[in-house]
């Protein structure tokens, strides 16, 4: 099930230029099988047509002051029944109309009436985002509880660059999502490791491996969504880190930058998960120079890197460890054995295989073990789902 499905998200949607990106935002929400009113104001409806907004909303828009729909009250409705509203673009005027509970809108009409998560993503000029005004009113916002999202520093409508565009639209939708998830990891400070370490041969070449980071990246997000403070330390990614702030990011590239990041900010966390596929060697003398293709065949002298999970695992306090283990065998035995050894909590293993070859993919198939045996099989499929699969097993364990 996607995470946004049985959840209904208005979007209220002010006059500014940005107004066409938030046609993106609702159909990624649409994807995750959210259900979406729009309210544009009127303002909004210059940049943007009612036409676009019901087509992507497969929805009617709530565009008139004082609408019904079959007798009821449109505004009164909507508010009872969403889930979140987010108003993006939110504009100065739509902002200090809100600060000072205007109602001469329908989507202002609906904000007073609505008691769950509002959002804004203010986008304007930088003098008028900046203006002591609009400042006061977003203040007023945030001390009501209304989470302010961006304004980005960037292109602007006049053509100048500077502090006042609407926040990313992914940056928006991994929002919304985070508001919508239960925070049952509020107060914990976690760490996770994610992809690949590199080895580097010489100037050019390095040793790696093919993980892209998904799985760890899942975890970090499910995490952040979740309300933890989150520390992903990953080598190089494939796929983007989450924008939450709640997530803050160590880039690192050998196996030995990764453990002495690691070992920096474990003291601090009270879980760790360790999905990294680090470099299990490392080449013992790093060539200078490029090696010289003169030979037929050349000989690489590799020295064992140390085991940062195993590190983790005999740290004091140690915090709740969770290890991954790639296995292309004797999966239950070997994984179990890790587990051990490394003094984990847990262990998630990965059978690599062709049904599941795990690295690199969208899907991941994971047996979560404890020191004794199998906790839980999770069947393959999105490793988002399988991270909160994850997580729920780790929440049943974790002493808060
Ligand atoms: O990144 P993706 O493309 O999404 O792929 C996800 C994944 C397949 C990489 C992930 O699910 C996974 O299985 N990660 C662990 C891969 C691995 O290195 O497994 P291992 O069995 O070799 O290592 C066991 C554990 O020890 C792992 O937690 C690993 O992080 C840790 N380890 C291993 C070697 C080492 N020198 N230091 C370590 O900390």
């Amino acid at each position: 099930m996607k995470q946004a499905a049985a959840k209904h998200v208005t979007i209220g949607i002010g006059g500014g230029i940005s107004a066409y990106r938030t046609l993106e935002l609702i159909r990624l929400l649409k994807k995750n099988e959210a259900s979406i009113t729009v309210a544009p104001t009127k303002a909004a409806l210059h940049f943007v047509t009612e036409l676009s907004l019901e087509t992507l909303s497969q929805n009617a828009c709530l565009s008139l002051p004082l609408q019904t729909n079959n007798g009821q009250i449109s505004h009164i409705e909507e508010a009872y029944q969403s889930d979140l509203i987010i108003i993006a673009p939110a504009t100065c005027d739509l902002i200090a109309k809100m600060a000072h509970g205007f109602a001469d809108e329908i989507l202002l009409q609906t904000l007073l009436s609505f008691q769950g998560p509002v959002l804004i993503a203010p986008a304007m000029e930088t003098h008028m985002w900046q203006h002591p005004a609009t400042q006061a009113n977003i203040e007023t916002l945030r001390n009501r509880g209304v989470q302010i999202i961006g304004p980005d520093n960037g292109d602007l409508a006049s053509g100048r660059q500077g502090l006042g565009r609407m926040a990313s639209v992914n940056a928006l939708f991994e929002h919304i999502l985070s508001a919508l998830t239960p925070k049952d990891f509020a107060g914990i400070e976690a760490l996770v490791t994610a992809g690949p370490t590199v080895e580097n041969l010489d100037p050019v070449r390095f040793l790696s491996n093919h993980s892209s980071g998904k799985m760890g990246v899942a975890l970090a997000r499910a995490l952040a969504q979740r309300g933890a403070l989150v520390h992903l330390v990953h080598g190089p990614l494939s796929v983007a880190i989450p924008e939450l702030s709640n997530i803050k990011s160590y880039p690192v590239r050998s196996t030995h930058d990764m453990l002495e990041q690691v070992l920096e900010l474990a003291a601090n966390v009270q879980l760790a998960i360790c999905c990294a596929a680090v470099a299990d060697y490392r080449q013992a003398k790093i060539a200078q120079e490029k090696i010289k293709r003169s030979e037929d065949t050349i000989t690489l002298s590799l020295v064992k890197n140390p085991d940062i999970l195993a590190r983790l695992g005999q740290t004091s306090p140690k915090p709740f460890l969770i290890g991954f283990a790639a296995e292309t065998a004797n999966l239950e035995i070997n994984a179990k054995a890790k587990c051990q050894q490394k003094n984990c909590d847990l262990i998630c293993a990965n059978l690599i295989s062709k049904s599941n070859p795990a690295f690199a993919t969208d899907d991941n198939e994971v047996l979560i073990l404890d020191q004794k045996g199998p906790v839980l099989h999770i069947k393959s499929q999105r490793k988002d789902c399988v991270a909160r699969l994850i997580l729920d097993t780790v929440h049943q364990r974790l002493v808060f």
